[in-house]
């Protein structure tokens, strides 16, 4: 059997806290003006009070609330698939699995907690939420959770994503979203994720009906998404797995890998691996330091490995990847040694992701090829090895609005950069 299914109540009800089993306290964000620590208060424009307190909380599980729950069950639990056909293709004594979180209706794992987020300002009064988007997954996760509590929804998306992905912004206004390109005040400039947040947190503090809400890298986007792991947990004792010896995700801010990899960070023997774009190398390359989370210098400074708020990536397809920092989570684990991190030029990636998707079909998201390149390289190291090795892998998306990025690479027109 290839695929391990959960039933609807088998859907965790609580989130996976990792704040307290991290051995030692992360350093905390330190205000732009004052470099002291935030304060709640500090937080209170921007976000809820329900994600304020999980930023900051020190509960092992933090429960979910119904409504939350009843949205989340239009698509999860999400299957665990064993890639059998490609591990036949590869050769390898290597187990690879992968939990399928395209499955949900932006297609993504984001929604996880773009559904919490929507709730928890609906919940305290607040009309509008502001945001940034990359490739449009995150952008188009939060239209959907904003349809869901009559929220309106306003989208800043990074312009040259604007530009090649014209499906994402219709998708972003069938859900009723308003989008515009970013940055909003240069029109030449190919845009970043972090000029985005500064268009977005800009417009949020401009107005007393709203809130941003972020797609990754704080504490809280990160616990929403332990949901992956927790399942996977579940599903691989499906399989007979007694644990993975390998958890590999890409990582942009780091939620998808957050969401996989922490429900397995206490047990040592489960290696973690961060897999990011060599043209944007936050963990392998970046130095660890506090830093703005936005370009123009107005988020709390938070502790990270990062390239500097000013670092503007190359347009490589796997915009969600082109950040320049990473969340301080992820970093601290990176730091103590107790995550690994690789990074890979995008056309060794799309290498991985056409071989895969001809051996099971589904078409990785350019973010999520990046760890179906890693699993490749860990089931041939298996092989050598002659190691029977179990790899889990977080398929964050489907590539279904990415197909001009594959028409490139399959045409040869692809920047290997
Ligand atoms: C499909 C997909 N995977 C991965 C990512 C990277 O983000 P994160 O590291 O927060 O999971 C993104 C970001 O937009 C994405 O859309």
């Amino acid at each position: 059997m290839a695929h391990f299914l959960l039933s609807d109540d088998q859907l965790p009800t609580a989130w996976f806290n990792v704040l307290p089993r991290l051995g030692a306290e992360i350093q905390p964000p330190l205000h732009p003006g004052t470099k002291e620590p935030v304060s709640p208060d500090d937080l209170a424009p921007l976000f809820p009070n329900a994600l304020i307190e999980q930023e900051m909380s020190s509960a092992p599980w933090i429960d979910i609330p119904g409504e939350v729950i009843d949205i989340l069950k239009l698509w999860r639990p999400t299957p665990l698939v064993r890639a059998e056909r490609l591990e036949r293709e590869l050769g390898t004594p290597a187990r690879i699995y992968f939990k399928d979180e395209a499955v949900s209706p932006a297609g993504s794992h984001k929604p996880n907690t773009a559904v919490a987020q929507a709730f928890y300002n609906r919940q305290e009064g607040v009309r509008r939420l502001t945001t940034e988007t990359g490739a449009g997954q995150w952008g188009s996760s939060l239209a959907f959770a904003c349809a869901q509590f009559d929220l309106e929804c306003k989208v800043y998306m990074v312009r040259a994503s604007f530009n090649q992905k014209p499906y994402r912004k219709a998708m972003m206004e069938l859900w009723g979203a308003d989008v515009v390109p970013s940055p909003v005040d240069d029109e030449s400039h190919p845009g970043s994720l972090g000029a985005a947040i500064s268009d977005a947190v800009r417009d949020a503090l401009s107005r007393d009906d709203s809130h941003y809400a972020l797609g990754s890298v704080l504490n809280h986007v990160l616990l929403h998404q332990t949901l992956i792991g927790l399942e996977a947990k579940e599903q691989l004792a499906l399989a007979g797995e007694v644990r993975p010896d390998v958890v590999l995700s890409s990582c942009g801010g780091g939620s998808n890998l957050g969401g996989i990899a922490f429900p397995f960070v206490e047990d040592q023997a489960v290696r973690l691996v961060a897999v990011e774009p060599t043209s944007c190398p936050t963990l392998t390359e970046g130095t660890f330091d506090y830093d703005f989370g936005d370009a123009a210098g107005m988020t709390p400074l938070l502790p990270m490995y990062t390239l500097g708020h000013d670092f503007v990536p190359p347009s490589i397809h796997a915009g969600g990847l082109r950040y320049h920092g990473d969340s301080p989570i992820i970093s601290k684990l990176v730091k103590d040694g107790r995550m690994e991190a690789c990074a890979y030029p995008q056309g060794k990636v799309f290498e991985a992701a056409v071989q895969f998707a001809r051996a099971e079909g589904r078409i990785p998201a350019p973010e999520a090829a990046h760890a179906v390149r890693a699993a490749i390289d860990e089931a041939l190291a298996a092989k050598q090895a002659g190691q029977e090795r179990v790899i889990l892998i977080n398929l964050s998306g489907h590539g279904h609005l990415d197909l001009s990025a594959y028409d490139d690479f399959i045409h040869g027109r692809l920047i290997d950069a």
